[in-house]
């Protein structure tokens, strides 16, 4: 098991680029179970959850192979498929650097084999992705549940609910979900609360259903918005996805198609929360500022100066120290303040003047990086679904342990910004969503080092 060493404190200053979003291209690779066509992704993140879905698909008789892109129009040359050996995690190439690639997903095998294992799903709960497109196309799926995670619970019952609506039989049996239609019909379903991979595995079910379904109280997420793209591209007939009431035509078959998928808000936020942080001056490129604009306005009230321009997001720290400004935040879905920036958020408001309450509303246990802040001297007493944070605070340098995804990124920009070295372990987890971010912190003045446990004394 890797972890970061970090010696501090350094302002994070110059530019970088943000990779495409993992919680993106997930919903994308499931939907290529959906044709016997290729389907031909841009900017798809090499990051373990990635890897983790290209393996469940060709388990289920889809492969994937990386392209490199050539010529203006970027096409995938199907003469020059990329470095085949998948991205070493202890020595990643940089995302800076590396030439594009495509990846291009087309069944290999006729028959489909629809049964998703627990031991893939275990490792990823987004593998039940590919629940909605195997029912639709092949008129069965059995996936494993998924169980619950460091976050909260995170039941799927939006998810069967949904599907059960559209006509699926529903069973659960030994762990797993077993859903049965000949054929989905069109049907208007209201979700009892904004799921985003529920509102996605609807959309990618819904496509090939006899009829149109309405889905209401859908999640508004860009990722929901970036899925139908590529589905309509496909051939699918959606309107309204990234607002809450989605309408879908039902079609008899898809086919291929090519789509770049939407920079990750949640990779970007991270960076420019690690410019305020670390006293710091970052331009994000390649960012899409809408999508961002819940965390832009926060900066913003916060004392950040936030300036978008179509060189990129630049956002540069107040000068001084004890110049950022404590400001509360409740996290909410889309376009609310999301959850996935809430760890990031709390390391940030540890440096700000002034309490500020953090209220986190879409997780019930979403709160873990909080003892890690606190090893570092951070002043924050959690409460339920609240935490107070009381700042400026110095951070000092210390060994700390990620929990999760978003947690390790909190405790890398916490490290970065501390005096002293800051060692953060179990770093699996950010690898699971963060593209080179030693790199591209490298990149902007950090000393962040990746050892490996063996490597470490
Ligand atoms: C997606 O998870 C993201 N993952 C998460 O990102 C993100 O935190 C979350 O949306 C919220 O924005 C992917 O897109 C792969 P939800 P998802 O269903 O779809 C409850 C990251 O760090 N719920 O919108 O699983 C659920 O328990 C990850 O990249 C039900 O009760 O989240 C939660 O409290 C972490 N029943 C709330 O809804 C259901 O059937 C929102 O969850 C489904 C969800």
């Amino acid at each position: 098991m890797d972890r970061f060493h970090i010696s501090g404190p350094t302002p994070l200053i110059g530019r970088v680029c943000a990779s495409g979003a993992k919680n993106a291209a997930l919903p994308a690779l499931a939907a290529s179970l959906l044709t016997d066509e290729p389907v031909t992704l841009y900017r798809v993140p090499r990051v373990r959850d990635l890897r983790t879905m290209r393996r469940l698909l060709d388990c289920l008789g889809v492969g994937s192979e990386e392209r490199e892109v050539r010529g203006p129009e970027g096409n995938a040359d199907p003469q020059r498929p990329a470095d085949a050996s998948p991205a070493d995690p202890k020595r990643p190439e940089s995302p800076v650097t590396r030439p594009e690639t495509a990846l291009v997903l087309q069944r290999t095998r006729p028959s489909a084999s629809t049964d998703a294992p627990y031991e893939l799903v275990k490792t990823m709960r987004a593998s039940v992705l590919v629940l909605g497109p195997l029912l639709a196309r092949y008129g069965f799926a059995r996936v494993s549940l998924p169980g619950g995670c460091a976050i909260g619970v995170r039941p799927i019952d939006q998810h069967l609910k949904g599907l059960a609506a559209l006509g699926a039989d529903v069973k659960l049996a030994g762990g797993y979900v077993e859903t049965r239609a000949s054929r989905l019909t069109g049907a208007r379903f209201r979700f009892d609360l904004p799921t985003v991979t529920g509102t996605e595995n609807l959309l990618l079910a819904a496509c090939l259903a006899r009829g149109t379904t309405v889905l209401e109280n859908c999640a508004r997420e860009p990722e929901v918005a970036d899925l139908a793209r590529l589905l309509n591209a496909m051939g699918a007939r959606i309107s309204g996805a990234g607002g809450d009431t989605v309408v879908v035509d039902g079609v008899d078959g898809l086919g291929g198609a090519a789509h770049r998928v939407i920079p990750d808000r949640i990779e970007g936020g991270t960076y420019l929360i690690g410019a305020a942080i670390t006293g710091g001056d970052v331009l994000l490129e390649q960012a899409n500022a809408a999508d961002l604009a819940p965390l832009l306005d926060k900066l913003a009230e916060v004392g950040v100066e936030i300036e978008v321009s179509p060189a990129g997001i630049r956002a540069r720290a107040p000068a001084g120290d004890g110049s950022l400004r404590a400001r509360d935040v409740a996290t909410a879905p889309h376009p609310g303040f999301p959850t996935d920036l809430q760890a990031q958020y709390m390391a940030l408001m540890t440096r700000a003047t002034g309490t500020s309450t953090i209220r986190e509303t879409v997780f019930e246990n979403r709160f873990q990086h909080a003892p890690e802040l606190a090893r570092m001297g951070a002043r924050v007493h959690v409460d339920g679904s609240s935490a107070r944070v009381d700042g400026p605070t110095e951070l000092t340098g210390a060994a700390v342990m990620a929990t999760d995804l978003r947690a390790s990124a909190c405790l890398v920009l916490a490290g970065v910004a501390a005096a002293g070295t800051t060692v953060v372990h179990r770093i699996y987890h950010l690898d699971r969503g963060y593209e080179g971010m030693e790199l591209k912190l490298q990149g902007l003045g950090a000393h962040v080092a990746r050892v490996a446990e063996s490597m470490a004394t």
